[in-house]
């Protein structure tokens, strides 16, 4: 029988500069939703490439003293080489200067023209060319007195997208019949609720479509850097047009011969695109393919954009992040995992080598490195090699994990197929947490020579889980996972890893032969980096440790004991029990709310928390929370607070106030 596909596109990167952050993220999204695929089984095709052509593209060229098919040519590099250090496998790598995609573009405007919905007229309007979108189009003549004072001319509306200055154009071209559309478009949004996702997307398109949409100009008499226009080569190809259908001729559309593999492939699965070109993808394209008769794509997944502080990335704030450095300082996989884990698909995301630093040392070397280094270790330690699962044997930790399993899988595989990474992995955390806990509660280290047979079963349990989240994490982090499974003794297929059932990864019945591996995820080169980044990017992180000094543990209980605090420790943090009766946002400041907490027999405290982000004021009136009271008071942003208040981050990375049932009375001391 074959197999179930899945084709899923970038969408194509203009080459005036090496790739951002920003490309990495659409990309690294189809990558991971490509190896997802692959691990259902399914026969998967991957597009990318890079968008040549342009007005944009042919300024950067001229400004560089270049040719512009030279200037692409010498960023192309970059992109691949990127790609590869980043372990992106795609299929087909789509140059629009290929002359497959140039005969392919002309033959879909060809159609167009034959089936009547391209005529001739003059466009005059504004025109962004960063965008290379037409803004808005004039009535007037844009060079008549009206509309020039002199030699200046007036003013145009900024762009819509980038908020950049447009400039006016004035020319002939040819319009594509677009208006004929509008009812189409809506009712195929209607038809199809999930064409867009996350959905909550939908309506900014449906309003665009229901506020009327105009004929679109689709080509330029005065961009020579261009594919020809066919029947008139003094035009060439609205760049959009010619860019969107990337996404056919990638899968052989205009080339003869190639007619099996458009049907195989198109339409494609998910197409993924950053919010900022939904129109162009959501709009555009299914007329023109509707235009053309040709299969709408079945999924558009819009993600938000990457800030840095908050702010976009831009060269002039100095604050764009080069994927090619994060790369070198934390490494392929830790960047993968972060970026897929830190930024909700459905938001705008903020980046931070804090964030970074902290994801790599909690959640990978200290919740999976740790977990996997100390089995090996401790199984080695006392002569176990091959792990068997033990006939019979139950305790309830095992049955317990094994039933979080059960629920894993399902919670896990249906965040994955909604496209939202970031709770995927959130879940699968929990399940991480749930396993180091089944391993540690029994004190395996304790019975392994007076309970063999205990001790066996635990190393069974840790290995069968450690393989399941090696399976279900390889599409993030696929190197990592890899040398995970070897330390259990496999070695990863695709063909033989690849899952029918997906319940059929909790079924333990395997035998594992363990060994040692390098440590999986380095905090060593993390404090090595930390200097370094942290010089550049002045945020906080762990502290560096000594060079040659090993953070993991050579024995399980003393690692634990360094850890421990004693009961005086505890005893010196005043944690009181209060309610915050009045709260307002600190003035100059992003980040601080100023409280009024009723501290009961206390008195009342000002108190300040960077939740900000999280927290509208009034939202916070009223609950009960815990505070910190003996804490030497701070100045922050001029004022003084006089306490903390315990927070905790949720999966989005959302501070939550810890919030204490009424039962008990404001000013309580816990114990
Ligand atoms: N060439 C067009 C796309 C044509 S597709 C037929 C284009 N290129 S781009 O290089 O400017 O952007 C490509 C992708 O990068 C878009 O999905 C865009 O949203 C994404 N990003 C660029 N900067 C970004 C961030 N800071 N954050 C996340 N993604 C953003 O548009």
């Amino acid at each position: 029988m074959a197999k179930n596909k899945f084709y899923v596109t970038t969408p194509i990167y203009y080459v005036t500069a090496k790739p951002h952050l920003g490309s990495l993220y659409s990309t690294l999204l189809a990558d991971a939703l490509a190896r997802w695929n692959k691990l259902q089984g399914k026969d998967v095709f991957f597009l990318t490439g890079t968008d040549e052509h342009g007005q944009k593209i042919a300024q950067a060229a001229e400004k560089a003293g270049k040719l512009p098919k030279d200037f692409i040519d010498s960023f192309v590099p970059d992109f691949k080489n990127a790609w590869q250090l980043y372990d992106i496998k795609y299929d087909k790598f789509m140059r629009t200067t290929d002359q497959y995609h140039i005969k392919g573009a002309q033959h879909l405007v060809t159609v167009l023209i034959d089936k009547g919905y391209i005529y001739k007229s003059v466009y005059k309007g504004w025109y962004c060319t960063p965008c290379e979108t037409f803004v808005a189009e004039i009535t007037e003549d844009p060079t008549s007195p009206e509309a020039t004072k002199g030699t200046e001319v007036v003013q145009g509306p900024s762009c819509p997208t980038c908020g950049r200055d447009t400039h006016i154009i004035s020319e002939e071209s040819y319009f594509f019949k677009l208006s004929a559309f509008t009812d189409k478009l809506l009712a195929f949004y209607q038809n199809n609720p999930d064409f867009i996702a996350p959905k909550e997307r939908t309506h900014e398109v449906t309003s665009f479509v229901e506020s009327g949409l105009k004929d679109l100009s689709i080509s330029r008499t005065t961009v020579r850097w261009g594919v020809p226009f066919p029947q008139d080569p003094l035009h060439t190809i609205y760049v959009w047009v010619e860019a969107l259908s990337n996404y056919i001729t990638g899968v052989g559309y205009g080339q003869p011969g190639c007619e099996n593999e458009l049907r195989k492939w198109w339409p494609a699965d998910v197409q993924v695109l950053g919010k900022d070109i939904i129109r162009f993808h959501a709009v555009y394209w299914p007329a023109l393919l509707m235009a053309a008769d040709l299969p709408l794509p079945k999924r558009l997944l819009v993600h938000g954009w990457i800030k840095v502080d908050k702010q976009k990335m831009s060269k002039s704030l100095g604050n764009v992040i080069d994927p090619i450095e994060l790369q070198k300082k934390y490494g392929t996989d830790p960047i993968r995992y972060y970026l897929l884990r830190q930024i909700p698909i459905n938001q705008d995301g903020d980046f931070s080598i804090a964030d970074v630093e902290n994801r790599i040392e909690s959640d990978l070397a200290n919740d999976l490195g740790n977990l996997l280094n100390r089995m090996v270790a401790l199984a080695e330690k006392h002569g176990v090699m091959h792990v068997v699962p033990q006939e019979g044997m139950t305790r309830v930790s095992s049955l317990c994990l094994n039933a979080d399993a059960f629920v894993l899988v399902e919670e896990f595989a249906g965040h994955m197929n909604n496209y939202m990474f970031h709770h995927a992995l959130a879940t699968l955390w929990k399940f991480i947490h749930a396993t180091n806990t089944s391993f540690h509660e029994v004190e395996p280290w304790k019975i392994a020579k007076t309970d063999p047979q205990m001790f066996m079963t635990v190393l069974s349990d840790t290995c069968h889980s450690l393989y399941m989240i090696a399976i279900l994490l390889w599409p993030v982090m696929p190197h990592k996972m890899e040398e995970l499974l070897i330390s259990l003794g496999i070695r990863f297929k695709l063909e033989e890893h690849a899952f029918k059932n997906i319940d059929d990864l909790c079924k333990w019945n395997k035998t594992f032969t363990l060994k040692k591996i390098p440590t999986l995820f380095e905090k060593q080169a993390l404090a090595k980096a930390t200097g370094e980044v942290r010089h550049s990017f002045s945020d906080g992180g762990p502290e560096p440790i000594e060079e040659g000094q090993s953070m993991l543990p050579q024995e399980e209980v003393k690692v634990s004991q360094d850890n421990y605090i004693t009961i005086d420790d505890v005893m010196k943090v005043e944690l009181h029990t209060g309610t915050i009766e009045a709260c307002e946002a600190v003035e100059g400041s992003d980040k601080l709310l100023k409280m009024t907490v009723d501290l009961g027999s206390m008195g009342k405290r000002t108190i300040l928390a960077g939740i900000r982000k999280s927290y509208e004021p009034a939202e916070l009136i009223g609950k009960r929370g815990l505070f910190i009271t003996n804490l030497k008071p701070r100045k922050m942003a001029g004022m003084e607070s006089q306490g903390m208040m315990l927070v905790a981050e949720d999966e989005n990375g959302n501070s939550r106030v810890v919030q204490f049932p009424e039962l008990v009375k404001n000013g309580v001391r816990l114990k």
